[in-house]
């Protein structure tokens, strides 16, 4: 093969990779950059910080928190939530006191304290940031039993 010919191949192979499929779709969440780019997401502000109760979308949901988290200490020697949240403390404090099932061990039994499968309250409960959904969202909740 003519060295001629061997460059015209390899520009052709590099042309027939660097093509990306038109397929006309674009995340929202990313928007037109390519998958394997990071894209720059929006730093996140203060969060929502307004004290009012958000309903709940179906049973069992955990609420989401309507108050700011910042700075607040959770770890093995002290947990700045049950400060405001634990049962103990809500009449001076007057958080909303956590359910009774935040209680119970995996095996029903009623604690003395929360159960340590509810001692990092923030891998179920979250504060809410004031943006708008960035995809479309047509989900209804269902109304819960407990009505709230
Ligand atoms: C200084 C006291 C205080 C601390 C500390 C605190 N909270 Fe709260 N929290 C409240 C009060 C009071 C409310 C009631 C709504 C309001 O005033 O914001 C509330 C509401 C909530 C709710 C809403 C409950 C519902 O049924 O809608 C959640 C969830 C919550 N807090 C979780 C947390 C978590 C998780 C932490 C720790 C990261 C925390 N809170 C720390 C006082 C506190
Ligand atoms: C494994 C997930 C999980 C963890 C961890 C967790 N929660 Fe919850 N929480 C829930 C769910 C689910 C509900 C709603 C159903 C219920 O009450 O059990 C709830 C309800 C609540 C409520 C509302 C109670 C009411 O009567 O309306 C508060 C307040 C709350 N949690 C605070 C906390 C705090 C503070 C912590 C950390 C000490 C925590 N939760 C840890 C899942 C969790």
């Amino acid at each position: 093969m003519k060295l001629r010919h061997l460059l015209l191949l390899l520009g052709l192979v590099a042309l027939v990779a660097s093509a990306q499929p038109d397929t006309g779709l674009v995340d929202a969440a990313r928007g037109p950059v390519a998958v394997n780019q990071p894209t720059d997401p929006p730093r996140l502000t203060n969060a929502v910080n307004d004290d009012v109760r958000r309903p709940r979308n179906y049973d069992m949901q955990p609420p989401t928190i309507p108050h700011r988290v910042d700075g607040y200490q959770i770890d093995k020697n002290f947990n700045k939530c049950l400060d405001c949240h634990a049962r103990a403390k809500t009449e001076f404090s007057l958080a909303i006191p956590i359910s009774p099932t935040h209680y119970l061990d995996r095996a029903g039994k009623v604690l003395p304290q929360v159960s340590t499968r509810r001692y990092f309250c923030m891998q179920c409960h979250v504060t809410q940031e004031p943006v708008l959904p960035i995809v479309g969202n047509a989900f209804e909740g269902v109304p819960a039993p407990s009505g709230k």
